[in-house]
């Protein structure tokens, strides 16, 4: 079977849990769905997508689904390449590590007061191959960043298209500034 029929399989279960009734259920279906597909070497990311960018990590699209219900992205991550705080704009995501290590630091928004945002850090883990978190809204605050010395891949899939996002820039008294950030994909 070749890489692109298999996924294809991974695409074909993401339908059939992701289609239909919408349901608070879906990112825990998808995300079983990638975890299973990395154990039995479904969830096959062609070459060509995990090519690191010096400029900064790269966001490329895998696949998007013709209803429009997800999309699934594929980032590579160069060594020292991270994200800013940041949100997903109130949309799902399923995020599974293909190669390398991940360091993935979860914020709570303890407060919104005149355009300063302040957040408390909850856990931080190092994700490694094969493991997959949901972000389900409101609760969708992050940051990542190579773990690796090496690129590392990730894949997420979207509850929709992600096109913009918000990101959270630290100011001197200790609270965040919010920017809307547009969202590409790279080659
Ligand atoms: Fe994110």
């Amino acid at each position: 079977m070749s890489a692109t029929q298999l996924s294809g399989d991974v695409r074909g279960r993401l339908d059939a849990v992701i289609h239909g009734e919408a349901s608070p259920g879906v990112p825990e279906l998808v995300k079983a769905v990638l975890i299973d597909s990395m154990q039995n070497g479904a969830l096959d990311v062609p070459a060509a997508l995990k090519v690191p960018r010096a400029d900064t990590y790269a966001r490329r699209l895998l696949h998007r689904d013709p209803s429009g219900q997800y999309t699934m992205v594929v980032m590579t991550w160069g060594p020292g390449q991270k994200t800013a705080l940041h949100d997903h704009a109130g949309i799902w995501c399923v995020e599974c590590v293909v190669d390398g290590n991940m360091e993935v630091t979860q914020f709570d928004l303890v407060s919104e007061q005149a355009g300063a945002f302040r957040f408390e850090q909850r856990n931080r883990i190092i994700a490694g191959r094969g493991t997959a978190g949901c972000l389900i809204p409101p609760f969708e605050y992050h940051t990542l960043a190579n773990a690796s010395p090496t690129p590392s891949v990730t894949l997420h899939v979207y509850g929709g298209e992600m096109d913009h996002c918000h990101v959270f820039e630290p100011a001197a008294d200790g609270s965040y500034r919010r920017t809307r950030k547009d969202l590409r994909y790279h080659e």
